[in-house]
């Protein structure tokens, strides 16, 4: 059985994904985290259809789109001529600010719904830039329409969007997100500090995580609107670590063009201890933002698809908290890997 998978949005994150599923197209297993969930392989995921709307990568061959300007992910590999041509995409007047003088390939609601349908696509994985909610949404209606399951990388909170929710649970689809985790990023780095610290006796009071990176993402992150909206989503998945009410902020700071798809993140916890004595501690993380979400973009799309064609959609609250920053149920992370993985891995 193949998982077909549509992308909205070709950018440094689809990248990695693309170049994800050629690499572990055979038997190799090095950096894979889970080589099997929900019965299913790497190489049994296809992309057959992808969306963008930046003329840059529009009407591009996908292995050529992945590697187009805007894009800085690292080749990882060479990739081979494919079959799927990247296709102008939706837009409601949401355009990202990286966008900004460049001409976009706008098309209708209809254009993509038919597109889905015509290659046979199970899932629409969504992975526009921060800040699309409208776009976001009319991509969830659309993927609807054509009878796809909707995973939501973007902070873009269509999770939270009740009639969108009850749309896909009539349907029998899954809607799964919002704003996905990366493996071993910022938040889930914060989150087992804290969850260390709390662990250990100590009186949490404190702590911030200031993002600094590259690429066309981060520079629409330090919009000021998308910047506090991304920030809103950080924060509430770090403080939910913690079982009482401290002071925390987690997001973007600034943006360098030279860090490419590099991200620091600098962290700073402040508690105490044994009589009141103090303890602090400062920290930072360099990941690379594409291959950070690869790990968990292959699992949370094996596990979506299982639920998918089971009809068992009541898990779908697992894979949002294992995957995702902002699922409908926060949870702490070691419960919702443990939850994740007894359901899904093999
Ligand atoms: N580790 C990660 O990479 C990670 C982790 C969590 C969340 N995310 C989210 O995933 C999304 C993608 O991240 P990225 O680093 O690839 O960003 P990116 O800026 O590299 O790529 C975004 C792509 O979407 C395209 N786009 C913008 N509006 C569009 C529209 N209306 N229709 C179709 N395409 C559109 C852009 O042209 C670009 O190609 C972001 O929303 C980000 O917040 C990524």
């Amino acid at each position: 059985m193949t998982i077909k998978l549509a992308l909205a949005g070709v950018g440094n994150c689809a990248s990695v994904l693309v170049q994800g599923l050629k690499y572990y197209s055979g038997e190799e297993r090095k950096g894979l985290w889970h080589p099997n969930v929900a019965g299913f392989k790497p190489k049994d995921i296809q992309v057959v259809a992808a969306f963008d709307i930046d003329s840059r990568k529009v009407g591009l061959e996908l292995s050529k789109a992945v590697f187009a300007p805007p894009n800085v992910a690292k080749k990882y590999l060479p990739m081979p001529k494919g079959r799927v041509t990247v296709r102008g995409g939706i837009s409601r007047g949401d355009v990202a600010p990286h966008l900004g003088g460049v001409k976009l390939e706008k098309v209708g609601s209809d254009d993509v719904s038919k597109a889905l349908e015509d290659s046979g696509a199970d899932l629409l994985v969504n992975m526009v830039s921060s800040g699309c909610n409208t776009s976001t949404e009319e991509y969830a209606r659309v993927a609807l329409r054509a009878g796809c399951g909707f995973i939501n990388c973007t902070p873009s909170l269509a999770l939270k969007n009740n009639k969108l929710v009850a749309d896909f649970q009539r349907a029998q689809l899954p809607l799964v997100g919002d704003d996905l985790m990366s493996q071993f990023g910022g938040t889930i780095f914060h989150k087992g500090l804290l969850g260390l610290m709390v662990k250990r006796g100590i009186k949490v009071s404190k702590s911030y995580q200031l993002d600094v990176g590259g690429g066309s993402e981060t520079l629409n992150t330090i919009d000021e609107g998308i910047k506090m909206a991304k920030r809103g989503v950080k924060t509430s998945s770090v403080a939910e670590e913690v079982p009482y009410k401290f002071e925390t902020i987690a997001g973007t700071t600034d943006y360098v063009d030279y860090m490419g798809n590099d991200r620091t993140s600098y962290f700073w916890f402040q508690g105490s201890t044994f009589m009141g004595s103090g303890l602090t501690v400062d920290v930072y993380l360099r990941s690379s933002d594409g291959a950070n979400a690869g790990n968990v973009l292959f699992d949370v799309i094996r596990a979506t698809y299982r639920c998918m064609k089971v009809g068992k959609l009541g898990t779908v609250g697992e894979i949002c908290a294992y995957g995702f920053k902002s699922p409908p149920k926060l949870m702490r992370f070691e419960d919702a890997f443990t939850k994740f993985s007894a359901l899904y891995v093999r």
